[in-house]
C-alpha cells in the first residue's frame, strides 16, 4: 500500500490526515510541487525546490527544513513508492491554528508529500495532439506564485472537461493566451517558438524552462511575448508541465492548429526532451 510523509513521520496513505483546522484546508494557506521522477532520477529536483522556497517567501511561510532535508524526505518518499514513472507532491501549508485571517502565534507548518504514479499520454494523443478551450483568466493577480488555491483552474477544467477536451486556457483582457489550468503554453509562429513572457499572470514552469533551453539549444529562436491564437504565420501549439512534459495542441475552441495532428516542431521538442530524461 501507498505511504505518505505527513507532519513529520510516514503513514500508510488512508491514514494519512491532516487537521481541520489547517490553514490549507481553511484559507488555502498553503503551496506546492509536483516533481516528476523517471526510473528514480528525479527531474529538475533543485528548480523545484528553488521555486519552493520562493513560493514560501513570496507568503512567508518557513518550511524548517534544510534543502538537504526536503531531498531525503522526497527520495525515502519516493523509495517507499517507487513506481517507473512517478510524481512526488509536497504541499507545505502555514499549519494549524484556531481560524482567523490574521495569524497572531508562531505555529509549525504542515508539510506533506506523496509519490504517485505519473500517468503518460496515450499514443493516440501524442500522435494527433491535444485539445483546450479558452476562457476569460479569473484567477488571482499572482500567478507567480504556486498557490494551492486553484478554484479557477479546478473551474477550468470542469468546463475543458464538459467540452471534451484537455484543456484550458486563460486568456488576458486583450485576447493574448497566458497559460493553461495547469500547463504553459506556446505558439510556433513564423518558425519561432513564442510564450507569454514571465511575471505575474504565469508561473515560472520548470517544464516551461526545459523546453525554450532545448529549443535554443536546437536552434530555434525563442520569443517571450505576449501572443494570440488569430496570428498570422501560426502553425503549432503546444502545452507543458512536469506531468505531460511538452505536448502538441492541435485543436482550440473551434480552430484547428496546423493540418490538426501534433506539428514537427512541437514533436521534436517532445522528443529531445525525452532523450535529456533518459
Ligand atoms: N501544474 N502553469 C500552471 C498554472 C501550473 O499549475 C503548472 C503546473 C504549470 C507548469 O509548471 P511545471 O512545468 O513547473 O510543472 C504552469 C502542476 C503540474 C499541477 O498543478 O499539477
Amino acid at each position: 500500500s501507498l505511504t505518505a510523509w505527513v507532519n513529520g513521520r510516514f503513514l500508510p496513505l488512508e491514514e494519512a490526515t491532516v487537521h481541520i483546522e489547517d490553514r490549507g484546508f481553511q484559507f488555502a494557506d498553503g503551496v506546492y510541487e509536483v516533481i516528476a521522477c523517471f526510473g528514480g532520477k528525479f527531474l529538475e529536483l533543485d528548480a523545484h525546490l528553488d521555486r519552493l522556497e520562493q513560493s514560501c517567501e513570496a507568503i512567508n511561510i518557513s518550511l524548517l527544513k534544510s534543502r538537504p532535508e526536503l531531498i531525503e524526505l522526497i527520495h525515502e518518499t519516493y523509495r517507499r513508492n517507487p513506481f517507473d514513472h512517478a510524481m512526488i507532491y509536497i504541499q507545505a501549508t502555514r499549519g494549524v491554528a484556531p481560524r482567523s485571517h490574521l495569524l497572531q502565534q508562531e505555529i509549525v507548518p504542515t508539510l506533506v508529500i506523496t509519490s504517485r504514479e505519473l500517468p503518460t499520454p496515450s499514443a493516440n494523443k501524442l500522435a494527433m495532439g491535444a485539445s483546450a478551450i479558452t476562457l476569460p483568466d479569473i484567477r488571482w493577480q499572482r500567478c507567480d506564485i504556486k498557490s494551492i488555491a486553484l478554484l479557477a483552474s479546478v473551474i477550468g477544467k470542469q468546463e475543458a472537461a464538459r467540452k471534451g477536451v484537455d484543456e484550458a486556457f486563460w486568456l488576458d483582457n486583450e485576447g493574448h493566451i497566458l497559460e493553461g489550468c495547469a500547463t504553459n503554453c506556446f505558439a510556433v509562429i513564423d518558425g519561432e517558438l513564442v510564450t507569454h513572457p514571465l511575471d505575474h499572470q504565469v508561473l515560472g514552469g520548470i517544464t516551461r524552462h526545459l523546453t525554450l533551453k532545448i529549443a535554443r539549444q536546437h536552434g530555434i529562436t525563442v520569443t517571450e511575448r505576449p501572443w494570440k491564437l488569430d496570428e498570422p504565420g501560426l502553425t503549432e501549439c503546444m502545452m507543458s508541465s512536469t506531468t505531460n512534459a511538452v505536448i502538441a495542441v492541435s485543436h482550440i475552441n473551434d480552430k484547428t492548429i496546423g493540418d490538426g495532428t501534433a506539428g514537427p516542431i512541437s514533436s521534436n521538442l517532445r522528443q529531445w526532451m525525452i532523450d535529456e530524461f533518459e
